[in-house]
């Protein structure tokens, strides 16, 4: 969307060198935590481990676009889930998107493909934002947090049961989403879930009390949004633990219709 949105982000962790450009991620990790310390975070003396402060922040790179942003994802350790995890997943889609939908964060399906919502849920999800006549091409798809969260438990044996992601971990991934906002400055967004909402409204939130009506624009890094543009909703994966599934699929296309109508309400 708007290049002064772009330009937004940009300003948004301003790290540059004295002739002015901007820091790669890697180099400002590193300052912050990682091998070379001596500067920033790394006075905290968190040494080769920045996991241990929560905080994604000096892994953003200040000037990047959504591909330099996935490539610097892909190396954060800005909180202990990417040690486990097989890999990074970040956002996708339509990188001027209108609408803009924030998962939980990636389950077992999209840990092991990359993507986001390609397993189960996202299926559902798919159905819904059909039936609500949501076009999936015209929307980006990303989660509040980056790296799949799971445990064993002995009943299941070897299948990774997923844990939802505390608040120190919803915090510590914020900067990626905010960089995203600040990017593809969307008119609406869509939280599905609670951790999702959280990660925008704070922990006060809850999806129970607040979904299916227009919210005012969360603030979240350098995204403002205009007015009112965030819709809450459940997420889709309580769809398939429903025992009326049909009825809770049904309130999730209907609160998926309260943002079609907000986006058709923009100027
Ligand atoms: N659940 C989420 O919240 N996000 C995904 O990407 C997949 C499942």
């Amino acid at each position: 969307m708007a290049e002064p949105a772009r330009d937004r982000a940009g300003a948004a962790k301003p790290a540059r060198d004295e002739a002015g450009a901007a820091e790669p991620a890697r180099e400002r990790a590193d300052r912050a935590g990682g091998a070379a310390g001596g500067e920033g975070r790394g006075d905290v003396g968190l040494g080769d481990e920045p996991e241990r402060a929560y905080d994604a922040t000096p892994f953003v790179p200040a000037r990047a676009k959504l591909p330099g942003l996935r490539r610097a994802a892909a190396e954060c350790r800005g909180c202990p889930l990417h040690g486990p995890a097989s890999q990074t997943v970040f956002g996708a889609g339509d990188a001027k998107a209108p609408l803009v939908l924030i998962g939980e964060q990636p389950g077992d399906q999209e840990d092991r493909k990359g993507h986001p919502f390609v397993g189960p849920a996202g299926h559902v999800l798919n159905r819904a934002l059909e039936e609500a006549g949501i076009d999936p091409e015209r929307t980006y798809v990303t989660n509040a947090v980056k790296h799949f969260s799971f445990e064993y438990v002995p009943e299941r044996g070897k299948r990774r049961i997923h844990k939802p992601p505390n608040p120190r971990e919803l915090s510590a991934c914020r900067p990626w989403l905010a960089a995203e906002l600040a990017l593809i400055d969307p008119e609406v967004l869509v939280a599905l879930g609670a951790s999702a909402g959280k990660a925008l409204l704070g922990s006060s939130f809850r999806v129970t009390k607040q979904r299916g009506v227009l919210l005012p624009c969360p603030a979240i890094g350098d995204y403002r949004g205009r007015g009112d543009c965030l819709v809450a909703t459940i997420h889709p994966s309580a769809v398939l633990r429903a025992d009326d599934r049909e009825a809770v699929f049904a309130g999730l296309v209907s609160d998926l219709r309260v943002a079609v109508r907000a986006l058709d309400s923009q100027p």
